[in-house]
This record gives C-alpha cells, structure tokens and sequence, in this order.
C-alpha cells in the first residue's frame, strides 16, 4: 500500500488512535461485511455480555512503512491465528482468516495517513467481544459479537532504564490452560502482583515462575542470552507464544546460535546472572527485545551480567528491527 502521508507525530504507545475503523459483528448465525467507521462512533451498552463476563479477546502486532513507502504488516498472519484460537477457548464466534486479513488491511489502509516513519509504526489491535446485551447470561456465550480493528500510531518503544524484574514462583499469572489465550482477563489477574512487586520492590515487571520453572512475564516472554546462545521456556498452554519470540528465535537459529527451547528453574536463573556476559531480555511486540539489568530472587537483588543491554540482545533487536522495515530479508517460516 502506498499513500499521500501527513507530518503524523508518533504518540506515547496506546494513547493515541487512528481515526478510522473496520468493524464487522456476528448476528448468531454469519458475520456482517467489514464497514470502515469513524473511530469514535463505536459504542456499547452497559449490559454487553463482554463487559460483565469477560467474554473478550485480542492481539496486537504492528505495521511499517518501509524504505518505498509502502506499508508492510509484521506477521500479521501468525496473530490472526492466535486470535482464532483464542476466540475459539472463550466460546466467542471465531471469525475467518480471510475476514481477519480483509479487516487488517482495512486498517492499515483507512489509517495510512496516521503511520508513523520508522523507528515509529502503526499498532494494530484487533478485538473480539460479545455483545449480547444480557446480564443474566452468566453461564452462557454470548450469541452476538462485534469485531474491530482498532489502530495506534506509535514511537519506538524502548524501556526508560534497564528493568528490574521480581520472580514470583508462589503464584501464576493467570490459569494454567488460558496462558495462551490473548484475553483481558488474564492481564487483570496480573496486575494485583505486579503492583505489590513494584511496590516493595521497585519492579518493573514479574517474571512469573509457577512451581519453580520461569515463564513469561505479565505483558513479555522472557528470554536469557549471551553471545551465539539463547534460552526460553519451551511453548505450553500456560503461557503466551509470542510472535516477537518465535522470531527470535528463528533468526538466532539462523545466525547458527545454540537454541535452547526448555524448562528454567529459579537455581538456574540465579547462577545465568552471574555469568559476567550474562544477558536477559524481554521479547514482544511493544519494545521488541528490552534489556533486563536485575532479577530480583527471594527478595534480593542479582545483577544480570553487567547489568547493561549487551551484544545478543542488540544484535537480535537490530536484526528484526531491519526485517520489519524492509531493510533486510528474512523468510519467517
Ligand atoms: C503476556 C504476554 N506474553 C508475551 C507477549 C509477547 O507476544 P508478542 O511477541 O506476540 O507480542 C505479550 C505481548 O503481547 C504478552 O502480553
């Protein structure tokens, strides 16, 4: 897609929205064709089912204007997947893939004015949510649901500082079998330990480790580095499998880095910190791979490495970072 670009300012991440918005909704029976509407004309009932019951999902995924001007999605087609999944495990009506794709090029192209040059790009945040105005449905899918593509046109994200990140192994961040599942719900189940781990410890994030063994963090997988190597926890139900992680990984596989793709415990965690080359990062869509300088374990603090972002962890971030923008070819499988 190509387009007449305004001076568009790249905005704090998730403040600021595209004006325009590809809505479809499901009636019970068939989903509606997709209509582009002014942003701010979408409004729901108090009662809507998603409101109450939490019958809701979502993803987010970005698109760059590349060096022609064109703009490019970044593997769009794997969060289309994940949504579908994700619609499916919420009993929610699971919409087409060739809607979904329909409706994120909609997106793209009724807001391409908004798109922000590189390092900035367009957030896009597709949604999923039941509409059937009925609080007595408690026990119930909702039979009627709407979705939308919402757009933000966002900066490059970058964490401030190098994070501080608690383990908790005491409590997961959501149900084992929803882990995967891209839904609010799972995100407010998180906030009440992420706050206390702020709280008392200046955490920036909690790394959470269910019964000892690492997981992801409450919005980022997470991922441990060092020149030519790569550990993450292997893909389970229980927690989210990152895009930003998939292709992590198959850009070290193909730099011929040592891949590791399995259980962490906490020990484990301990002694990489101490490692003097020692790297971790946190993997997704917002800040691609953010450094983490501290592991905060039984209370106290252990410095990762030397504590700064080191050379893993940029040469990754500046590898995707290219591909995204068109700077470098990389074929994702
Ligand atoms: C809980 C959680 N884990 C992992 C990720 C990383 O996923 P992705 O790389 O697809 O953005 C995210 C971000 O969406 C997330 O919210």
């Amino acid at each position: 897609m190509s387009d007449n670009k305004t001076d568009a300012k790249p905005a704090p991440f998730g403040t600021v929205f595209g004006p325009h918005l590809p809505v479809a909704r499901f009636d019970g029976n068939t989903w509606s064709a997709a209509e582009v509407v002014p942003t701010e004309s979408l409004t729901f009932g108090v009662a809507t089912h998603s409101l109450h019951y939490g019958s809701e999902c979502f993803e987010g995924m970005k698109a760059h204007r590349q060096e022609d001007g064109s703009i490019r999605d970044f593997r769009a087609d794997v969060n289309i997947q994940r949504l579908r999944k994700s619609a499916e495990a919420l009993c929610l009506p699971v919409p087409s893939t060739e809607l979904l794709e329909e409706m994120v090029t909609m997106a793209i192209e009724a807001n391409v004015a908004a798109v922000p040059d590189p390092p900035g790009s367009l957030y896009l945040r597709p949604n999923i949510l039941g509409t059937d105005l009925n609080i007595g449905a408690a026990s119930r899918p909702s039979k009627s649901a709407v979705l939308y593509v919402l757009t933000s046109p966002v900066g490059a994200y970058l964490p401030p500082h190098m994070l501080r990140v608690k383990v908790d192994s005491d409590t997961p961040r959501t149900t084992p079998q929803f882990g995967r599942v891209k839904c609010g719900s799972n995100y407010a189940m998180a906030l009440g330990v992420i706050q206390k781990a702020a709280a008392e410890f200046n955490a920036d994030q909690v790394l959470f480790a269910p019964g000892g063994y690492i997981e992801e963090t409450g919005a980022a997988n997470f991922m441990l580095l060092e020149e030519g190597h790569i550990i993450t926890a292997p893909l389970s139900d229980s927690f989210l499998h990152g895009v930003t992680r998939d292709s992590l990984l198959q850009l070290a596989r193909s730099l011929d880095w040592k891949v590791e793709e399995r259980p962490v415990n906490v020990s484990e965690l301990q002694q990489w910190c101490a490692r003097p080359n020692a790297e971790a990062a946190l993997a997704g869509t917002a800040a691609i791979l953010g450094g983490v300088g501290t592991i905060i374990i039984g209370g106290e603090d252990h410095l990762v490495g030397a504590g700064e972002t080191g050379p893993a962890t940029k040469t990754l971030r500046n590898m995707l970072t290219e591909i995204q923008v068109g700077k470098r070819e990389f074929s994702f499988q």
